[in-house]
Order: structure tokens, then sequence, then C-alpha cells
């Protein structure tokens, strides 16, 4: 098995003109006042979200995103040197919302391993009008949700793959019980933060057990998505053989709870949202490998050491932000590179990797990007 993949960071950044409108899109113009034109890249998409990662570690080794074999005791996580202070994280979050960002999304490795994050998201919520949300495996919830709801977080969602304890315990490789990660939805929500659930879905390891995760959620608030197991990283051995394609599996929820499709809330949503018709609540769909969309695809990423990437499937590192601030960059010469990397991009992975053959390129691990 090759080893984990960490791009390479770039010397510096291409810059690219005449973006082109994406055929199929109209976005709608973001909200408050535009003083320059819109930040858009060489496929007319616009930048809305920025999803940053805290921490490359994990406390879960699921195999699908961080396998034992791989993410053994030996492996060289960043040391902490490496990883942006919350200053860096803040200033850079900050010049990304006035370029367009509406919605901040704190990830890892897992986010709340990071130490005093609650502190971070009280230094973030300074920045107007994002939304602030955060994807963990929900094991700190019990202890974090209340510190993170007050310092200003405004979302959760929660991983959780099977309420089957034995499926659920050896997909994450490190035996921690569904019960534990119950309770940290069961904390969230009691502190008032929306949860959303993430399921992966793989055929013959978890899929038989979904109906059962989508009827515990039913007649809550909480809305269960299930993902399509994804070739990201270059480790977790996937194989087409075992994407349960999202069509299958909304056919065998509606024999069982009858579903209606709703709208999205937003141009680029990424879930496909349903809501079953006896008015029991909402489930989604995300399926990045059947029905890619990229089209509307409006997400940077932003590593836990600093670099930006303009597609989960990177093989290359874009602006290496870190090491410009760290050599005594100003705002505007962040910006700039911030503005360059955006307009330089052409990303369209999923679309295309059904045109020829996944895993053949490597990619950058998701534990290292965040999800
Ligand atoms: P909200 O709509 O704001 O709730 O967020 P979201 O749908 O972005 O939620 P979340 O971050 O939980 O994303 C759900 C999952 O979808 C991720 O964990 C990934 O597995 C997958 N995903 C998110 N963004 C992308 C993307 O840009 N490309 C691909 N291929 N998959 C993505
Ligand atoms: N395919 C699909 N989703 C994945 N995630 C991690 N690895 C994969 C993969 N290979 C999901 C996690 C979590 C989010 C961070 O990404 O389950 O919900
Ligand atoms: Fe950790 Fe999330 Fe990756 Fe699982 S999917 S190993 S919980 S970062
Ligand atoms: Fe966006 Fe890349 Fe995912 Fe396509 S594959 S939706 S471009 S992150």
């Amino acid at each position: 098995m090759r080893g984990p993949f960490r791009p390479r960071r770039a010397e510096d950044t291409k810059v690219y003109t005449g973006c082109m409108p994406h055929p199929d899109l109209e976005f709608p113009e973001a909200e408050g006042p535009v003083e320059a034109p819109a930040l858009v890249d060489r496929l007319g998409r616009p930048l809305r979200d920025l999803r940053i990662s805290v921490t490359d570690r994990c406390n879960f080794r699921c195999q699908y995103c961080m396998p034992k074999e791989v993410f053994g005791p030996n492996f060289a996580f960043l040391p902490r040197s490496e990883i942006m202070t919350f200053e860096e994280i803040t200033r850079i979050a900050r010049l990304f919302a006035e370029r367009g960002v509406k919605k901040l999304r704190l990830t890892g490795g897992e986010p709340t391993l990071r130490a005093k994050i609650p502190t971070l998201v009280e230094m973030l919520r300074e920045i107007p009008d994002v939304d602030i949300a955060m994807t963990t495996n929900g094991t700190m919830l019990k202890t974090l949700a209340e510190p993170l709801q007050r310092a200003g977080l405004d979302r959760v969602t929660v991983s959780l793959d099977s309420l089957d304890d034995a499926i659920f315990r050896s997909m994450n490789d490190m035996d921690f019980p569904v019960a534990m990660v119950l309770e940290g939805i069961d904390a969230a929500a009691a502190v008032g933060l929306p949860v959303k659930i993430n399921a992966v879905v793989r055929r013959g390891v978890n899929d038989y057990t979904l109906l059962d995760l989508a009827r515990h959620f039913r007649g809550t608030p909480h809305i269960v998505r299930f993902i399509e197991f994804m070739d990201v990283g270059s480790t977790n051995g996937w194989k087409m053989d075992e994407v349960l394609p999202a069509a299958e599996l909304v056919k065998q929820i509606d024999a069982a709870f009858p579903l209606e499709p709703v709208d999205a809330n937003y141009t680029g949503e990424v879930a496909q949202r349903y809501r079953y018709r006896d008015g029991q609540g909402e489930i989604g769909f995300i399926t990045s490998v059947t029905q890619p969309f990229c089209g509307t695809c409006t997400r940077a990423r932003l590593s836990a050491e600093g670099s930006v990437y303009t597609c989960l499937f990177a093989s290359e590192a874009g602006a290496d932000l870190r090491a410009a601030m760290r050599a005594g960059a100003s705002d505007e010469d962040l910006g700039a590179l911030i503005d360059a990397t955006w307009h330089a991009r052409a990303d369209r992975y999923s679309e295309l990797r059904s045109a020829s053959t996944p895993g053949t390129r490597p990619h950058v691990e998701m534990s290292y990007i965040g999800g």
C-alpha cells in the first residue's frame, strides 16, 4: 500500500485570467454591498465556503479515512510549530470572508482534539455575517458542546456510520461505542445546536444497517445524510464495488418510509434533500461518486498547516498562506494570493472521475485537508 500523500507546496501560484461562467449555472449574488467584481474561478464558480482543518490528528481510525496500517503509532503527524495558530486562522478566515465566503466549517482530523477550540470559535465569531459549523466525530461533545455553543458555534455535523455497536466499533477501528456519539449528539441538541448526522455508506459493511439509522432519527430535528464512499486520499483501498449508489438507498428508504424531494437550501448545497411524506423530518444523500456536483462547488479548503486547496481531490497544494504570513506578508499580499488561487481554479475531479480510472493519481488525505 502506498503511504499517505502530502503534496509539495506550490512555490508560486500561476495566475489565469478570463473566467468563463459555468453554462448550467446561475449563482445568486452574494448579499450585502458588493464593492468589487465577484471573485469567480475559471468555471465561473464563486467562493462561498471555507473548510478549515484545525488538526490532522484524530482519535478514530476509520478505515475509509485513516487506516491503522498507515496512521499507526509511528505516523508523523504535523508538529505543533507547523500548525497554524488561532490568530493565523482567524486572519485568513477574515480575508476569505471579505472575498465572499459565507460559511466557515471547522474540520480535521478531529477538530475537537485541538486544545482550546472554543477560543477559536470565539475569535471567528468576530467576523461579520458568517455561518460557523463544525464536522466532528462527536466523542468530545459531551464536554465541549456547551462551551462551543457559548463561543458562537452555529451548528454541528456529527459522523455516525451505524447504530449497530459492533459495526460502528469496527468502522472507527478504535472500539468507540455508538453510545458515546449519541451522548455527544444529545449534548449538542441540549444546548440548542442544530445537528446533522453524516454516515459514510460502504456496500457490504454498513449498508444493511442504514434503515435503522434513518428510523432512529426520524421524528427528531436531526438530519441524517448518507455519503457515498469516495476515493479520497490514497490509502483507503477504495473500490467502486463498495459504493452503494444513493439512488438505490433512496429506493430502499422510500419503500419503508415514503419520501419526497425537497429543493436545495442554496445553490451548491452538497446534499440532495428529501422529507418523509408523513412529516417526520428530513434526510439527505451526498452523491459525490454517482452524481457529482462539481459544477456548483464553491468550497475552498485550508489545511492545518495553512495551504489552500481548491478541491477535495487535490494532488497539489495551492498557496502556502502560512509561509507568506510568517514571512511578513500584508493583508493585501495574502488577499492577492487567495484571489490568484481562486482565479486559477478549474477543478472538477468528481465529474472527471467517471472518465478516468479512479485511484491512479495520488490525492491529498482527507484527514489532512478536512472532509
Ligand atoms: P451544510 O450543507 O452546510 O450542512 O454542509 P455540507 O453538506 O458541506 O456538510 P458536510 O461538511 O458535512 O459535508 C458532508 C460530506 O460531503 C463531507 O464530509 C464530504 O464527505 C462530502 N463533501 C463535502 N464537500 C465536498 C466536496 O466539495 N466534494 C466532494 N466530492 N465531497 C464533498
Ligand atoms: N468517503 C466519504 N466520506 C468520507 N468521510 C471521510 N472519508 C470519507 C470517504 N472516503 C467523511 C466522514 C465525515 C466527513 C469528515 O467526511 O465520515 O463525515
Ligand atoms: Fe477521524 Fe473523521 Fe477520519 Fe473518521 S472520518 S478517522 S472520525 S477524521
Ligand atoms: Fe468540489 Fe473537487 Fe468535490 Fe468537485 S471533486 S465537488 S470540485 S471538491
